[in-house]
């Protein structure tokens, strides 16, 4: 597990990819719905090595730049397919099954502010990601709040997760209990032996 970065638990992306590094292995399959900057991405090509597949969205051409760049300093382009799309077009470009998800909302660090993840397209690519994920996989997300549609963001995420049934999927938060304004971890894994292959169940 090389989850590439301080351990603290303070850290939402921390929490999160100790989550997600658990469900990865070489030759695995993983999408970064969220690419930005690349930190996520790079994480999970490192997770699932030159014979695995890691799809990575984002609506800006920049943020794939940066990451495509990211990717080839650290010599792990070659796993990664970067897809200029919005995540919800993800269960018409990504072939599943795939071991794990990774969301990472709000605006691009160091880019415009104004770009923001939304609630209907978050949602819609949450679907298609439960779909996608094979038994025993998981999606993790994490929500910033405090800019403009975050906690709307975040209470649909909620909604959503608290909705599920036990039967198919274990829906989780970490939250920091002495930081109010700290981001909230979501994971969701879907169960290892899924009734009616869960995808009917929410
Ligand atoms: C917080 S940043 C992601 C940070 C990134 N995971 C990293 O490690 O650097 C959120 C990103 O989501 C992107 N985004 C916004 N709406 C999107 C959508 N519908 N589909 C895919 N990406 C989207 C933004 O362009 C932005 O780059």
């Amino acid at each position: 597990m090389t989850v590439l970065m301080d351990k603290d638990l303070g850290s939402a992306v921390y929490l999160a990819r100790i989550l997600i590094a658990e469900c990865l292995f070489p030759g695995g399959i993983a999408v970064d719905a969220t690419a930005g900057n690349g930190n996520d991405t790079l994480f999970l090509a490192r997770e699932v090595g030159p014979a695995g597949r890691v799809y990575a969205f984002d609506i800006q051409a920049g943020a794939l730049t940066n990451t495509a760049l990211l990717l080839k300093q650290s010599g792990q382009a070659g796993q990664v397919t970067l897809l200029q799309a919005g995540h919800e077009e993800m269960e018409r470009l990504v072939p599943g099954p795939v071991d794990a998800v990774m969301f990472n909302l709000g605006y691009l660090p160091g880019g415009d502010h104004g770009v923001i993840t939304c609630p209907a397209a978050t949602l819609k690519a949450l679907h298609s990601a439960l779909h996608l994920l094979c038994p025993g996989g998981r999606v993790s997300l994490v929500v910033y709040r405090g800019h403009p549609g975050s906690r709307e963001e975040y209470e649909a995420i909620e909604r959503f997760a608290m909705e599920l049934d036990y039967n198919n999927f274990r829906a989780v938060k970490l939250n920091l209990l002495n930081r109010s304004d700290h981001a909230p971890v979501v994971v969701i894994e879907k169960v290892k032996s899924v009734q009616n292959s869960g995808l009917n169940s929410f």
